[in-house]
């Protein structure tokens, strides 16, 4: 009866949203709210924890050396990604030309490409986040963090491939330029 109890206590599963479905809007509300205020908020504190695990555990034979530096890095390159997205990408989508923004999203693309190889870099850095015995709540707080950083900039990266820079199916009938005056 305990265990029954115990497991009626767990939230009750939320089904995840078919992006699929959903509009740019809808989409680009999403990934402002969930990704972008999220990752402003990750990295700064990351970069905090990864500079007092370098300096508290120098000598320690599996400290993540340069991983504050890297971060620092990769704040740099999302935060110039991210405002061009909100101050050009994002109002072209939402005024509805997505058709005319080929140029700006393969350069988010090729952007998005590099931000999955910085999160390759953080990974070897970190040792692949592997907690080493006896891990002070630092080096915790700062390889948990650093997994949800991860996860969080893939889901981020999928959802704007996938769904927010495709062309939708009435869009891409008339996706050319209109030279060809949409024949
Ligand atoms: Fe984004
Ligand atoms: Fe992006």
């Amino acid at each position: 009866m305990l265990h029954a109890h115990t497991s009626n206590q767990t939230a009750p599963q939320q089904h995840p949203r078919d992006w699929a479905k959903a509009t740019d809007k809808e989409l680009i509300a999403h990934v402002l709210e969930r990704y972008h205020v999220r990752h402003r908020e990750q990295l700064p504190e990351l970069i905090r924890l990864a500079e007092k695990v370098e300096r508290v555990h120098a000598e320690h034979p599996d400290v993540p050396t340069g991983l504050a530096a890297h971060l620092v890095n990769m704040l740099q390159e999302l935060e110039s990604h991210m405002q061009k997205e909100e101050h050009i990408l994002f109002p072209m989508i939402l005024r509805g030309q997505k058709t005319m923004a080929v140029g700006p999203i393969s350069v988010m693309e090729s952007e998005h490409v590099q931000h999955m190889e910085a999160l390759q870099k953080m990974l070897m850095l970190a040792h692949q986040l592997q907690m080493p015995e006896a891990a002070c709540n630092s080096w915790r707080a700062l390889y948990a963090g650093a997994h949800e950083l991860r996860d969080d900039l893939m889901e981020h990266i999928r959802l704007e491939n996938k769904f927010l820079f495709q062309q939708s199916a009435s869009s891409a009938e008339h996706g050319c330029c209109g030279g060809c005056g949409g024949r």
